[in-house]
């Protein structure tokens, strides 16, 4: 459904160059999140406010791994649901597909939960909620190297996701984590020193 293709994949984007030499992070979340990138297994939950710096982590280990020839499939929450609300107007099997695509080896779920505050999303909710089970149950199962950021934190996402979502996603086997830090996209209109 979204594959990402290196040479157009966030190009022309801030994220383009995006490398995890340049993470900034606490000395305690670059241990876990190193830890993890380095031996990927089971879910990364990453949480923070807007503006830290979680898809430039994405981005970061997407280059990475395509520095290595490694397969990476992203989506942002929005565009797959764009996808999908198309998909349901060509009559085609959006779950079927979106399920097949669950197989790939290391997936990115960007932004869990960032439709819910879209009204233009509103009645697709049910079927967010029906895609983030079959992704959660696919990528467990296969025990698939998984990232999934969010602005929520998995007590917040109690509110939009059932408890057979909520177990999975907390599961002690996975890494979660909340990150902290300043915004830094108001950073960026900051005067030079
Ligand atoms: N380590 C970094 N080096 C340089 N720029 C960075 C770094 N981390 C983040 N940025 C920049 O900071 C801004 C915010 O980062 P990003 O979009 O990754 O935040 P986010 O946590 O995904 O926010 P949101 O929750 O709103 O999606 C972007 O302009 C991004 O390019
Ligand atoms: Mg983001």
């Amino acid at each position: 459904m979204i594959k990402i293709n290196k040479p157009t994949f966030f190009k022309n984007t801030r994220y383009e160059e995006a490398s995890l030499s340049q993470i900034e992070l606490s000395e305690h979340e670059a241990d876990i999140i190193s830890s993890w990138i380095f031996k990927p297994k089971n879910i990364l939950f990453m949480s923070s406010t807007p503006g830290i710096g979680k898809t430039y982590i994405c981005s970061a280990v997407i280059n990475h791994y395509y520095q290595k020839n490694l397969p990476i499939y992203y989506v942002s929450e929005c565009e797959l649901l764009d996808k999908v609300s198309g998909y349901i107007n060509d009559g085609r099997n959006a779950l079927g597909e979106w399920q097949n695509l669950c197989d790939n080896y290391f997936m990115i779920w960007d932004d869990l939960g960032s439709s819910r505050t879209n009204s233009r999303y509103k009645e697709l909710s049910p079927w967010l909620a029906d895609l983030f089970f079959v992704f959660l149950e696919k990528r467990i199962d296969y025990q698939l190297p998984t990232i999934i950021t969010s602005n929520y934190s998995i007590e917040e996402l109690k509110t939009f996701f059932n408890d057979r979502v909520i177990s999975r996603l907390s599961s002690d086997e996975n890494t979660i984590i909340h990150l902290r830090g300043p915004d830094r996209r108001k950073n960026l209109f900051k005067e030079p020193k």
